[in-house]
């Protein structure tokens, strides 16, 4: 019988209580990755958990909060103590707490959308890597956004956010050009998920528009994302890095 794609493999992903990271550490189960499911929400958590072991895979819910160095760090352990290791980190936490022109905005709706985006995404990426050396080799996934290229109004910070996003992974992939762990970005376009309902309410409410509205886009439900996922992680050990892979129909 031929071996699933990840067999062997850990997977460690943020964001996996809803939305697209629930579809990735679902197809990475799938694939015969055992996951390491990372948010805030342990009901969320609980529930991504049991569907991956009914469907026959291995699982654990770690509870963490990704703007905080320790329980980061807690994070990568109890992967280890659960499964041996970590293989492949897929770096999803994110979501927009602002929303506003930067004339009227809330410096501190500003300041914890940058910190969830891109400070969250930095203490992810670092405290993954001794982890990932330990193992000799080793695949960083960072769920980056068209925003990050264009932005919009009222997306100041989110936009800010995921541009530093994709500097982070391309200095990440420089500094581990020697290694064999590399780190790409992957932009997945509009996807309809918790963070972008209100975006689709609102524009729906005011006529305005959104690329949810763009006749041009794909608009994708979370699994759409997740074969792009599955391809970046089952690349080889000197497989590219310092990328962006995207299934936007635009150019960015
Ligand atoms: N949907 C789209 O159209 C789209 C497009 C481009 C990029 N993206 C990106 O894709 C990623 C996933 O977004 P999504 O659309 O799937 O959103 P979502 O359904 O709202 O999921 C976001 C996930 O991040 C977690 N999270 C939020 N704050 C966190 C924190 N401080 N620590 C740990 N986990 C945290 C959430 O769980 P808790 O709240 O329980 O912590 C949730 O599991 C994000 O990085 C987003 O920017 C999405």
């Amino acid at each position: 019988m031929q071996q699933k794609p990840l067999h062997g493999k850990v997977a460690v992903i943020t964001g996996a209580g809803r939305g697209i990271g629930r579809a990735i550490a679902e197809a990475y189960a799938a694939a015969g990755a055992a996951i390491v499911c990372a948010a805030r929400s342990e009901a969320q958590l609980a529930e991504v958990v049991a569907a991956i072991q009914a469907a026959g895979g291995r699982a654990i819910a770690v509870p963490t909060d990704v703007t905080r160095l320790e329980p980061v760090e807690r994070l990568y352990q109890r992967a280890v103590e659960a499964f041996g290791g970590v293989d492949i980190v897929v770096i999803n936490a994110g979501g927009n707490m602002d929303r506003m022109p930067i004339e009227t905005g809330d410096p501190a709706a500003w300041l914890a959308t940058v910190e969830l985006n891109l400070n969250g995404a930095y203490l992810t990426l670092k405290c993954a890597l001794p982890h990932l050396r330990a193992r000799g080799a080793g695949k960083i996934i960072a769920i980056g956004s068209g925003q990050g290229r264009r932005g919009s109004p009222g997306a100041s910070s989110y936009s800010a956010a995921k541009a530093g996003l994709s500097l982070l992974v391309r200095v990440a992939a420089q500094e581990l050009g020697e290694t064999n762990i590399t780190v790409n970005e992957l932009i997945p376009g509009p996807v309809r998920t918790a963070l972008t309902a209100d975006v689709e309410r609102r524009a729906a409410a005011s006529g305005g528009t959104t690329p949810f509205t763009n006749p041009v886009e794909w608009i994708k439900q979370p699994e759409d994302v997740a074969p792009l996922a599955l391809f970046l992680a089952t690349q080889p050990d000197r497989g590219p890095t310092g990328q962006t892979f995207s299934l936007m129909r635009r150019d960015m």
